[in-house]
């Protein structure tokens, strides 16, 4: 997993599957591995930061918020008003060190809430998000994990386009299989090469059963239903079952490379 020019990781599915659960847990593995790692909040309802452990993670400015450097790298007079004309590649190669923010070995990008039109909008907040993403410079040793919006309507978007994994996070229910299988197809069509399953809030062997029956594709691993979890109320910590779980999928995921 680990090569020359590092790794993009994009992890996706439905709300409340566990995207951020499985990026902080794969976060702090990659981090606990001597790999650096810059975590992506692509979520407009951040929280990721709070789920890291981050503290005060409402006082975090998303890039998004940043207005006045938005409308001097896109070359237009204010972003207030819709733009018709902007630049299309605005510089963002030093965006990373000047406003991620770093806590326990771990930096961290919040992208913020982009443009409530939605999926097509060309705005100038979002092609520089956009290209912020893809241009992501990677040296060896660097991991980028991009904690995703739910659903898939970024995928066509492509926002999780120009990464090299991405890890569709299923729980064993039917409309669970339906949106995986739904982002797997979308996530093909965008040109992605790897695409794994991680099943998560796994109670019995029945629910790996389901989900292997329905879903015929890669799975990296399975996360159990966590009692720690769910009593942090969503800050992400292990505890020795979780991290071995964890530890399963980090295996597979470097060795698949
Ligand atoms: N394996 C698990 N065991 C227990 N609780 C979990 C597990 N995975 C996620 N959760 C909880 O489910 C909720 C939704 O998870 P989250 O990772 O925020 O989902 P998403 O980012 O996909 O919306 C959170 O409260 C989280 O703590
Ligand atoms: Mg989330």
């Amino acid at each position: 997993m680990i090569r020359k020019g590092g790794v993009k990781i994009a992890i996706t599915g439905k709300g409340g599957a566990g995207k951020t659960t499985i990026s902080c847990g794969l976060a702090f593995k990659f981090r606990d591995n001597e790999n650096q790692v810059i975590a992506v909040d692509c979520d407009p309802d951040t929280n990721f930061a709070l789920a890291l452990g981050f503290p005060n993670p409402a006082d975090i400015k998303p890039i998004s918020q940043l207005k006045e450097m938005i409308a001097e790298r896109t070359g237009v007079e204010s972003l207030d008003k819709p733009q018709t004309f902007f630049k299309l590649n605005p510089k963002v190669d030093d965006i990373p060190d000047k406003y991620a923010v770093s806590h326990n070995g771990i930096k961290l990008l919040v992208m913020g809430k982009v443009c409530k039109a939605g999926s097509g909008c060309m705005c100038p907040e979002n092609t520089f998000i956009k290209r912020l993403i893809s241009h992501l410079v990677l040296e060896k040793n660097q991991v980028v994990i991009l904690d995703m919006v739910a659903g898939t309507e970024h995928i066509g978007r492509g926002t999780a386009a120009n990464v090299d994994v991405a890890l569709i996070v299923v729980e064993p229910t039917k409309l669970g299989v339906l949106t995986g299988l739904n982002a797997e197809n979308l996530l093909k069509q965008s040109g992605i090469k790897k695409i794994s399953f991680i099943g998560n809030k796994i109670v019995n062997i029945d629910d790996e059963i389901f989900l292997k029956e329905n879903i015929h594709s890669d799975f990296l691993g399975f996360i159990h239903l966590n009692k720690t979890l769910e009593q942090n109320r969503g800050i992400f910590k292990f505890d020795k079952s979780l991290e071995r779980e964890f530890d399963e999928v980090f295996k597979k995921l470097v060795m698949e490379d």
